[in-house]
């Protein structure tokens, strides 16, 4: 045998070995989880460096289970997204209702490819992706940063990665860049919090909640694209000199307001700042005919106040309860006369925390 011929069959040999070590290493699969948000002040500003308070939604649970398969050399071999009904996933991996079956989108195979990259291994496996979300997809309830940090979380348990969770905050940001164009943050990191959110110039804190409240998160029935949101207000913007400033300016002081009547426990006064909210986003023409009407019904229900919720265009609206026996009776009259779904999630009573 010539000596390429006994380096090749030398090298094939331990590529066999690597690959064996490799199998009987990595643990079968991962998992990981994560869950939706709201966005309860400064929408779109946000995406510009100003304040905005998000709520993690718990109830709209995500998770993910990836698996090795070999050969794979880095490739994802599998991809399938059940949506469930929100609520549903807890118990062991469910037999699934609806498959979405091909391509993974994209911002997920940038996750997949960073990570198998940073776990050097030497010969790459393929990874199978299976993921079950209760949170409905293009509604501003996170469902793609929920996604992307479920996968993150999966993949950090099957390759050991110990991730930071600034570490994981990056993957799923690149993700949240790659789906939205423009993305501030906050959607990936409300999606992993258990507390209130608020990002303000790439600052991260948990703000100060003077009083428990709910709020009764209603699906207007239409899907928005957060996209094509961000870049209708961007264009409105470069055509429009000195609007976007005013934007910002006003949103910014109504988060400023929001937060301190938050944190003074004043739910009527917060709930006004959310319908004023609510006003200034229709300005901007991110409301339709449906969230209006939602909001308005809301009101009109004994709301403290109401509005669009996330990228707008559609999506979900939020309404604000200072008690649970009112948020349900809110949820139940919105159900009953407006045919949608609603959730509800809660804002709790906590002291300012200086990170989440
Ligand atoms: O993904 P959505 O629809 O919840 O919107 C996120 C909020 C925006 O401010 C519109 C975009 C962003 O990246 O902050």
């Amino acid at each position: 045998m010539g000596q390429n011929a006994a380096d090749a069959e030398q090298s094939a040999h331990l590529r066999k070995r690597i690959r064996s070590w490799q199998r009987a290493a990595l643990p079968g699969s991962g998992t990981g989880t994560a869950h939706g948000k709201v966005i309860l002040l400064g929408e779109h500003a946000v995406v510009y460096g100003a304040p905005a308070l998000a709520l993690p939604v718990p109830s709209l649970g995500c998770r993910a289970r990836v698996a090795c398969r070999f050969p794979g050399e880095g490739r994802v071999v599998g991809f399938r997204m059940v949506q469930l009904p929100p609520g549903v996933p807890s118990g062991p991996f469910l037999p699934p209702p609806h498959i979405t079956e091909g391509p993974i989108p994209e911002g997920l195979h940038m996750v997949v490819s960073a990570l198998l990259r940073r776990a050097e291994l030497q010969v790459l496996p393929g990874v199978d992706i299976l993921l079950e979300s209760g949170v409905p997809p293009a509604r501003g309830l996170g469902s793609s940063a929920a996604c992307a940090r479920a996968v993150t979380h999966a993949l950090d348990d099957l390759l050991g990665l110990q991730l930071s969770s600034e570490a994981v905050f990056e993957c799923v940001q690149s993700s949240e860049t790659a789906v939205h164009g423009q993305a501030s943050g906050i959607d990936a990191l409300a999606t992993g919090s258990r507390r209130p959110v608020l990002l303000a110039g790439g600052h991260v804190s948990t703000p100060a909640v003077g009083a428990d409240g709910w709020i009764v998160v209603v699906d207007s029935g239409s899907g928005a694209s957060t996209k094509e949101a961000v870049a209708m207000l961007r264009d409105s913007f470069a055509a429009h000199p000195g609007s976007r400033e005013r934007f910002l300016d006003h949103s910014t002081a109504l988060t400023l307001a929001g937060l301190r009547s938050m944190a003074g426990g004043r739910l009527a006064e917060l709930g006004r700042r959310l319908t004023d909210c609510h006003q200034l986003l229709a300005g901007l023409g991110l409301t339709t005919e449906r969230t209006d009407s939602l909001v308005d019904a809301a009101l009109t229900g004994g709301a403290l106040g109401a509005k669009m919720s996330g990228g707008g265009l559609g999506g979900c609206v939020i309404a604000l309860a200072a008690t649970e026996p009112e948020a349900d009776a809110l949820a139940a009259l919105l159900l009953r006369e407006h045919g949608v779904r609603c959730w509800t999630t809660r804002l709790v009573r906590e002291a300012e925390h200086a990170g989440t």
